[in-house]
Formats: C-alpha cells, sequence, structure tokens
C-alpha cells in the first residue's frame, strides 16, 4: 500500500492546489508543495505558526518568512523552468510516512541538451527551525550553468507587505536575511548554511536587493552531479537572550556538522512515532486507507508538538488564507483525533485557550458581557482578528456586514468543552488547574451574563445569536447553542465541585480572585431552567432555531439555482439562503452526534433525514458530521460518502475556494480530523466516556476490518473491527483495568488482556435511499 501522493506531469491550473497537497511542515513551519524555481507568482510560502503581523487597517495575518528553497538554473543563458521551459518528465512525489518532498525533472532546452534535476526537502520534526533540502543535477551535454539559490524575499502575501528593513548579511560561509514586522517590530531571520556538491566553489553574492541569493556559473561536463545540500533556519524573536539572526546563525553552523541523512534519520525518529501511536489500518479500500492517511498526514505537519502558544489555524499552515486564525474547528473537529492518539498534542491545543483568555475576557467587555467570550478568529493574543465586515459582496464589491464576531457566541463553549474533554479523557488535573478551570468559569460566566430570563416563560434562554449554520445570523434558540451553553454550565458545575473534592484551597483562592461568590449559585440556576429546544412529538425533528420551520422549504438545487453569481455568499441580510431552510453546514445534527447518548436512534434518525437534503456543505466541516450520524443510525453506505468527501478534500482539492471576492483556498484541517472522527468514532463506533470505552462499529461493505490503537487515561488499546467480531487488547504496559462496553456485554480488561465480541453487522436499520 503506497504512501505516497504522486504526479507525473505538470498542470500550470493545480499550481495552487499543488501547493497544499504536497505541503510539508512540522507545527512550527509549513512549506507548500510548490517548485524550487517558484515564487510569489506560485504561492510560495513558509507560513510561520503563531507570529502574525497587521499593515494598516488590512487584516492581521501569519508571516510567510523569506523563501529559503528557492533555486534556479540556467542554461547556456536559458532559464529553467516548468512554468516554461519544455522538459522530458516531470514527477513530483510526497512520501506521507516521512514527510517529504521530491522532485524529478528532465529539462529539454531549445539547444537540445537534456538538465536532470532531482530534489528533495523536509521540514525537520527534530529542529523545529530547519528545512533541510537536497538539490542535484546533471546535463546531457558540457553547457554552462548558472545557479541560483538563496534566500528570496519577496514574498506572496495577501494582506502584506509585513516585512520591513530588510538586511541581507553573510558570515563564515553562512548567508541570511533579517528583516522586521511591520507591527510588532519582531525580527525576523531565514539563514542557510549550505554544502556544495560537484566541484562547485565560491559562489558570487547577488545584488538582487531584498534577497539573498548566491551564483554560480560553472561550465557542466556530463557523467557529474553539480548541487548542494542547504539547510535553511528560520528563527523570530529573541531566544534565551539571542536575536533571531545570531540564533540563526549558530543553528546554521551547527546544522552543518551533521549530515543530510543524519538529520533525516532524526527527522524519521518523530514520524514513526507519528504513524505508531496514529496509524489506522483498513482492510479491502485502498482508497479510504490512503485517504485517510493523508488526512492524518495534514494534522501531524501542523500539530503544535512543542508549544502550548498556538493551536491549528483552519487553514493550517498552507498559506495567510482565513488570517491564519484559530477557529472552533480546532475542538470540534480535530482534538479528538490528538486525544485519542497523542494526548500530549491535544494538551497544547487546548493550553492555548488558557493563554488566550485575556483577550476573550477583552473581548467580552468590549460587548458588555462579563466573563469570557473565546475569538471568533483567535491570534496570538485572543483579540478576535474577525472583522464586522467578513465578507466582501461579489455584486457591489462592498464589504458585508457579517456577525460571526458577535453572535457565533457557541466558541466559549467551545473552548470549555475541549478543556473539559481534554481532562476527563486523560484525567490529567494538570489543565485545570494551570488555567483550564479558569477558562470554563469564565465562560460559563460569560453565558450567564449573555443569555436572557424570560420571566413570562419562566426559563433561560439564548437570543440573538449565530450557530454552526451560518447563513442564519441573529436566531433565538439556535438548538446547537443552547446545548452547548447548557454543557458549559455543568462542566463549570462540575468544575468546581471537582476542585471542592481535591484542591480546596486552590478553589477558594480562584473562587476570590474571579469574584465568583454568586456565580455557581447563578449557573446552578440558569442550568435548571435553561430552555433545550426539543424533537416535535410527531416527527421527532428539533427545530434548528426558533421559527425556522416557517422559512421557505425550497430544494437545495431549487435555490442554487437562483444563483446569479457561482461565488455569491448565500447568507447575511441579502443571501438568498436567508429566507429558506437550505443550512450552509451540519448544525443540529452536530449536536446529536456531540450528545450521541442523550438522544434516542429514532430522533437521530429523523433529524439526519431531514436536515441532510437542506444542508448545503458549504464548510468543509459539515461532511463528517453526516458521516458520523449516519454511522450511528446504521447507514453505512451514507456514511460511507460522506467519509469520503471529507477524507479526499485535500487531495482532490475540490473545495470552495472563493467566498464573496475572498479567496478562501488551503488545507482544511478540520476535514482531516473530521476524517478520522467518521473512521474512528463512525465506523468503529468507539464512544469513550465516563470511565467506559463504548464500541458500535457499523463498517462499510467494502471495508473487511479497521484496526488501529487508542490511549485513554493514559493507558493504551489496540482496537481490530471486522465484519463480524471485535478485539480490543490492553497494552501490557498499562497499570489499571478498562470497562469496554459492545453491545450488551461489558468486559473489564486488565493490563495485557484482550477480548472479543462477536457481532452482526446486518442489524442495521437503513436510511433513505
Ligand atoms: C465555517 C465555520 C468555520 C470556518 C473556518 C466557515 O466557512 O462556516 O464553521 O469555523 O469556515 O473553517
Amino acid at each position: 500500500m503506497s504512501w505516497k501522493v504522486e504526479e507525473q506531469s505538470f498542470d500550470r491550473e493545480k499550481i495552487a492546489m499543488n501547493g497544499n497537497k504536497f505541503m510539508i511542515g512540522n507545527g512550527a513551519i509549513g512549506y507548500r508543495g510548490t517548485l524550487e524555481e517558484f515564487t510569489k507568482d506560485q504561492l510560495t510560502a513558509s507560513t510561520l505558526a503563531g507570529l502574525y503581523d497587521k499593515v494598516g487597517e488590512q487584516w492581521r495575518e501569519p508571516i510567510n518568512a523569506p523563501n529559503g528553497v528557492y533555486t534556479r538554473l540556467t542554461c547556456d543563458g536559458q532559464p529553467l523552468s516548468v512554468l516554461d521551459t519544455e522538459f522530458d518528465r516531470h514527477a513530483q512525489a510526497l512520501d506521507i510516512a516521512q514527510a517529504s518532498f521530491h522532485r524529478n525533472t528532465v529539462f529539454r532546452t531549445s539547444g537540445g541538451n537534456r538538465i536532470e534535476i532531482s530534489s528533495e526537502r523536509f521540514v525537520s520534526m527534530e529542529q523545529l527551525n530547519l528545512i533541510a533540502m537536497k538539490y542535484e543535477f546533471s546535463v546531457a551535454q558540457a553547457c554552462e550553468i548558472v545557479l541560483d539559490t538563496g534566500i528570496d524575499g519577496d514574498v506572496w502575501d495577501i494582506n502584506g507587505p509585513h516585512l520591513e528593513n530588510k538586511s541581507v548579511w553573510s558570515e563564515d560561509g553562512i548567508v541570511g536575511l533579517t528583516a522586521t514586522t511591520h507591527e510588532l517590530r519582531v525580527e525576523v531571520t531565514v539563514a542557510e548554511s549550505v554544502t556544495w556538491i560537484g566541484g562547485l566553489s565560491r559562489p558570487e553574492e547577488s545584488r538582487q536587493p531584498g534577497s539573498a541569493i548566491r551564483q554560480f556559473k560553472l561550465r557542466c561536463e556530463p557523467g557529474v552531479t553539480y548541487g548542494f545540500v542547504k539547510y535553511v533556519l528560520i528563527c523570530y524573536g529573541e531566544t534565551e537572550g539571542q536575536s533571531s539572526s545570531a540564533t540563526a546563525l549558530s543553528i546554521a553552523k551547527a546544522a552543518l556538522q551533521l549530515t543530510y541523512e543524519t538529520h533525516l534519520q532524526e527527522h524519521l525518529v518523530h514520524w514513526a512515532r507519528k504513524w505508531e501511536a496514529s496509524d489506522v489500518l483498513i482492510e479491502g479500500d485502498d482508497e479510504a486507507q490512503f485517504a485517510l492517511r493523508y488526512s492524518l498526514y495534514q494534522l501531524h505537519i501542523i500539530a503544535p508538538t512543542q508549544s502550548e502558544r498556538v493551536s491549528i489555524p483552519a487553514r493550517g499552515l498552507s498559506g495567510q488564507v482565513y488570517k491564519g486564525a484559530v477557529f472552533w474547528d480546532t475542538e470540534m473537529f480535530m482534538l479528538p483525533f490528538f486525544l485519542y492518539t497523542q494526548p500530549e498534542v491535544a494538551r497544547n491545543l487546548v493550553m492555548y485557550r488558557v493563554h488566550t483568555l485575556d483577550g476573550a475576557r477583552r473581548k467580552a467587555a468590549e460587548y458588555g458581557y462579563r466573563g469570557a467570550f473565546y475569538a471568533w478568529e483567535s491570534q496570538d493574543t485572543g483579540d478576535d482578528a474577525c472583522t464586522l465586515f467578513n465578507i466582501t459582496d461579489v455584486f457591489t464589491n462592498r464589504p458585508m456586514r457579517t456577525y460571526f464576531r458577535d453572535k457565533q457566541v457557541h466558541i466559549s463553549a467551545d473552548a470549555a468543552f475541549g478543556i473539559w474533554q481534554y481532562y476527563a479523557f486523560t484525567g490529567d488535573e494538570s489543565v485545570l488547574l494551570e488555567g483550564g478551570a479558569e477558562v470554563i468559569l469564565e465562560c460559563a460566566r460569560f453565558f450567564y451574563s449573555y443569555a436572557y430570563y424570560k420571566h413570562d416563560k419562566q426559563r433561560f434562554e439564548v437570543l440573538d445569536v449565530t450557530g454552526p449554520d451560518e447563513y442564519h445570523e441573529r436566531v433565538n434558540n439556535n438548538a446547537f447553542t443552547n446545548a452547548l451553553v447548557n454543557k458549559t454550565l455543568d462542566i463549570a458545575l462540575q468544575t468546581l465541585a471537582l476542585l471542592e473534592e481535591r484542591h480546596p484551597a486552590f478553589r477558594e483562592a480562584l473562587i476570590a480572585k474571579l469574584d465568583y461568590g454568586q456565580d455557581a449559585g447563578n449557573l446552578r440556576h440558569m442550568l435548571l431552567q435553561l430552555y433545550m429546544p426539543q424533537p416535535d412529538p410527531v416527527t421527532s425533528v428539533i427545530e434548528q432555531f426558533d421559527g425556522y420551520g416557517q422559512l421557505e422549504d425550497v430544494e437545495l438545487k431549487q435555490l442554487k439555482s437562483r444563483m446569479l453569481n457561482k461565488n455569491e455568499y448565500l447568507g447575511g441580510g441579502s443571501g438568498i439562503a436567508t429566507t429558506t431552510r437550505i443550512l450552509k453546514q451540519a448544525d443540529v445534527v452536530l449536536m446529536l452526534h456531540l450528545f450521541k447518548q442523550q438522544y434516542s436512534q429514532k430522533v437521530k434518525r429523523a433529524n439526519w433525514e431531514y436536515y441532510e437534503p437542506r444542508t448545503e456543505h458549504g464548510s468543509s466541516l459539515s461532511a463528517c458530521i453526516y458521516a458520523l450520524v449516519a454511522s450511528d443510525i446504521g447507514n453505512p453506505d451514507w456514511a460511507y460518502r460522506y467519509f469520503l468527501r471529507t477524507a479526499t478534500i485535500d487531495l482532490t482539492g475540490d473545495s470552495k475556494q472563493y467566498v464573496g471576492t475572498l479567496y478562501i483556498g488551503g488545507t482544511h484541517p478540520a476535514a482531516n480530523g473530521g476524517a478520522w472522527m467518521a473512521a474512528i468514532l463512525g465506523f468503529a463506533g468507539i464512544d469513550a466516556g465516563e470511565g467506559v470505552i463504548r464500541l458500535q462499529p457499523a463498517l462499510p461493505d467494502q471495508w473487511k476490518s479497521i484496526q488501529f490503537g487508542i490511549v485513554y487515561q493514559g493507558e493504551r488499546y489496540r482496537i481490530a473491527v471486522s465484519k463480524s467480531e471485535i478485539v480490543v487488547s490492553a497494552d501490557g504496559g498499562n497499570k489499571t483495568a478498562q470497562s469496554f462496553q459492545s453491545g450488551s456485554e461489558s468486559v473489564s480488561l486488565a493490563p495485557g488482556a484482550s477480548h472479543s465480541w462477536i457481532y452482526d453487522s446486518a442489524k442495521r436499520g437503513a436510511l433513505h435511499a
């Protein structure tokens, strides 16, 4: 079974898409899958996690560092590039087992010469500021070659330029480019140390302003391999009192002490561990197997392994799209993968919300609320990067007022839920004691302050919100939002109870610090009286929000036929979906997944069937949720269609590229996380919580089996599910027994023990065809 994404030709139309598809990264740097000769016009990018910049009134976005991979050959005066040079062969590949990019091109020059280029690169998982690359070429006939390689300072920016005062330097054979960010005046350095191959010696420094390019002019002979090994270091800010240039210089020198192969081996040790912890084996379906692995690869290359100051942006590290901002996508769509496979990464992700709590407090205060109202689009400080006019109308080219920032209040519940899930899953209380409890209490307080008590109805209601379905803004009692508010209140009370029992002094200090004396009582009162939209007694459908059922019930196809422009925004004030029941993405159905134990199969089925034909899937967050609930209600066929859609999104590039006039291309980490959820929580039917791991598989027809490992409460298990049997084995190194349940049979698995259940995969209901 292949672990490679390959492309055997070059297609100009696919440049942007392949930049995403062939991306490499390590959670600190994302390097797009572009070719060495490419420049900003082909969207080259080395996106830095956590370093943002704002120029004027434009959107704040992450820094794209100068491109240290840049390399170009000229043969007898003819520049060689797949963009405009004939070639006999071009192939590029991404090895997802090793997280390395490979390229092989044989150019045919106008003079009839053939120049073969082979290159490879990886963003080191061992040394997080290092990109290592190897670049080799040979010629068929003797010729004059000019080789330019170095650091291209002219980068692709959406709202830049972000880097100022560029200075190029060189010391002890190491070349660097140092610049300062516009807003925060952070020093950024890209430096390179190079070992030349094939007798290349003494390059000339280039005179290209703002870039640090070295140039060789040499007479090349057939039969000789020329080229170089290069280490590109990207550093910013101060490290242990040293400037970025000093740090980059010393690491660049140190990098030269090891061979490329040694750097690669070190990198691979990390990757082997990642795959050991997370790989999923699917027997009987190569397409699903590859797509799922690829989705996991995408998550691994953007996961913060060593920092709790950054989380995963909605477009990963594939560029500046969506302002490099972190949305609810992380908690709701990616966190489960990390929780079940690498809880240490999950910890970083939830701690990010602790470090951005002050930003959330500022936002709540800005709107006149108490507690923490998290940023809809969160960057380094937790202040909201989302603007009030976040979409531009395709018809008028005017910014449109959107209510993502002010009304998508469920974000605070998502943040609290993520922290609690982490705690519940791992038993690691440290997250609560190091700020997690404070976040949860502040989020609950925010909802108390946001909600309304309706005296006539004698209940709390959550009014004027935007739920996951962004096409319907400012609605009342969105079922999903109310359910999450309810959960947040419950979590806050559980947190207080836990602290009282286990850390009374800490609790007392926290209550005093937050002046929370009155709040616990308020939360209890609200929890008892919060209105929760219920299934209709006849149809079992839960209304997405008050009055949803009165909207026009148009078919999706018909709605689309009303569109005047393929990129027009369907929601908001004048969007054509606003007055209809068409929803952008899973909303009620997401709630049914999150709280699956609280709803009957009948209710889940009725709502899936009702909302599915009315969902546009205008967000890449939608398909996986329909897959999950389809599995839950016993329809693996539908689940499979939605699973494939989610798992292949970054392989096919099949997703919206524009909303209004806004470019939204890039990778889709939420869908990648959704693919894992659909496979493990959906098809394999795993549901771990409250001390029990439940198994309720529903494998698609073509799958013979699925096998994977999980971690729960720090203990490891292997699970294999076939069409008729579930086998769970507890790792020999586990310390305690764990209970598992499938159907009516529960077992407690001691360390090293295994158990198998026989089940009948055919005993499943069917959904509408
Ligand atoms: C979706 C949001 C999502 C955002 C970032 C939007 O299109 O509606 O739910 O958080 O994209 O992925």
